[in-house]
């Protein structure tokens, strides 16, 4: 039997993508191993939204080249091989075979045939119409959470973001198989779904079989109330784009408890002339009318938004007003990039006008403020009660039990194994920069 080990990098797609590998992989008599070292096979699935995750696939071949021993058989997966394609054969020796984003369904049949003695396969096609979406229990990140595509694709072409161009168009995943697949998750123990896509409140599947009856004006509010139906524990969903954000989405987190007090929006930048040179299609006006809608909300939903710093022709007052936001809105949390040219998206052809010292600086400058306010905005969680999903064991305590509140927080608390994959209410002792303790009540 192959020993097949499967690195990911990237977003939750590509997660979500890998886990499906694994179980085509392992229905196929290979045999998944997380030892890199005594793999026959070694898959890369690759991200190339920055170019420091790009430079990991580099970085990992050149490691397994120079690594002693007999030589692996090398497959480069994701957004890499998807943009860089046969490229990638004479670019980086010791690849033996390159998969797109909408081509992974295919990779068993392709290694096969590489092991067969079959050179250089590439395969940037489409996914076949059979394409199986489950994952097998054993084969998940997680046996007590479930990541569930809903949109793949992204059609915004926000200037900086090479996604559009790796992860194709649009396409939503029909509402009845995405709401049947909740209720078999369900049925297996599964006690958190999240459903993910680039822009997961773009959702427009081609008919409304499986929504019929469900309130709401956009398809995916909708969604949101048929999966809340199917009685799952706890529905959590990301990401959302501002220009798609409804208020319908907010309301139906107010209607229905199993719908997590969580929402990922990010924003990018604090500055309208920004925005626009960006073409992310929302003003600041609107965002923060948005985010005052969800702080008034009767649910304490968490918000949490990506920023990036230092766009082409940011000024030092584009870079205040976004500082300016960030202490308005008192993020949860916040994913702070520095802007990162990707080769074929248009501000590639912008001059790249913000140094990389003072991108860093003010990289630096908004964690500083965001970290104070963000403390601040935790500690309202003291002494409040969580319901947190015990998820796994941590090794720094003894009896640690780790896990995450609905509001998408990671808490520790003291505990039994035996309370893996249920919900302990947890009284919030101490608030960390990143996570959070606290006793069972
Ligand atoms: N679809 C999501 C984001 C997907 S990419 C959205 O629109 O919000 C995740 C994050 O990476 C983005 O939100 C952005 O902040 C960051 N990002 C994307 N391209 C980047 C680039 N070229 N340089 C720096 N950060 C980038
Ligand atoms: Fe990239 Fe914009 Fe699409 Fe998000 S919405 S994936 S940032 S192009
Ligand atoms: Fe990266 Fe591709 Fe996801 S570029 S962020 S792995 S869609």
């Amino acid at each position: 039997m192959k020993k097949v080990y499967l690195e990911t990098y990237g977003c939750q797609m590509n997660v979500s993508d890998s886990e499906r590998v694994a179980t085509a992989l392992g229905r196929d008599g290979f045999e998944i191993t997380t030892d890199a070292e005594n793999a026959d096979v070694v898959l890369i699935n690759t991200c190339s939204v920055r170019e420091k995750a790009e430079q990991k696939l580099y970085t990992q071949v050149g490691r397994i080249r120079h690594a002693d021993g007999p030589k692996p058989v090398v497959g480069v997966l994701g957004c890499v091989a998807q943009l860089e394609g046969e490229t990638l054969l004479n670019k980086i020796p010791g690849v033996d075979f390159v998969v797109g984003t909408r081509a992974v369904g295919r990779v068993s049949n392709i290694l096969g045939r590489t092991i067969a003695g079959e050179d250089g396969i590439v395969d940037l096609g489409e996914r076949d119409d059979d394409y199986d979406w489950t994952v097998a229990d054993t084969h998940r990140h997680s046996p007590y959470v479930a990541f569930l595509p809903i949109i793949e694709g992204c059609n915004k072409f926000c200037t900086y973001c090479i996604v559009p161009f790796s992860r194709g168009r649009e396409r939503s995943l029909p509402a009845d198989q995405l709401i049947q697949e909740v209720l078999d998750l369900k049925s297996r123990g599964v006690k958190e779904v999240h459903l993910i896509g680039q822009n997961v409140n773009s959702y427009r599947p081609e008919t409304e079989t499986g929504l019929e009856g469900f309130a709401g004006k956009s398809a995916f509010s909708r969604l949101l109330r048929a999966v809340a139906a199917t009685g799952i524990e706890r529905i959590k969903f990301t990401t959302s784009f501002p220009r798609d954000f409804h208020e319908d989405i907010v309301e139906a987190i107010e209607t229905h408890p199993n719908l997590c007090n969580w929402v990922h929006l990010p924003v990018q930048s604090g500055s309208n002339r920004i925005l626009k040179l960006m073409k992310r299609g929302h003003t600041i006006d609107r965002y923060l009318k948005q985010i005052d809608r969800i702080r008034s909300s009767s649910r304490d939903i968490a918000i949490t938004t990506d920023i990036i710093v230092g766009f082409p022709g940011e000024t030092e007052e584009d870079f205040k007003d976004t500082v300016e936001l960030v202490r308005y809105c008192g993020f949860d949390s916040a994913y702070i990039f520095k802007y990162s040219p990707r080769p074929g998206t248009p501000a590639f052809e912008m001059e790249d006008t913000v140094s990389f010292a003072e991108k860093t600086l003010r990289f630096l400058e908004l964690e500083n403020v965001q970290k104070a306010c963000q403390q601040r905005r935790l500690e309202r969680y003291n002494d409040k009660v969580l319901e947190v999903l015990a998820e796994g064991t941590s090794a720094r305590t003894e009896g640690g039990i780790t896990g995450h509140s609905t509001c998408h927080k990671v808490v520790n608390f003291v505990g039994d194994p035996k309370q893996l994959g249920s919900i302990a209410n947890v009284k919030i002792t101490q608030v960390k920069a990143n996570s959070m303790f606290g006793e069972v009540v």
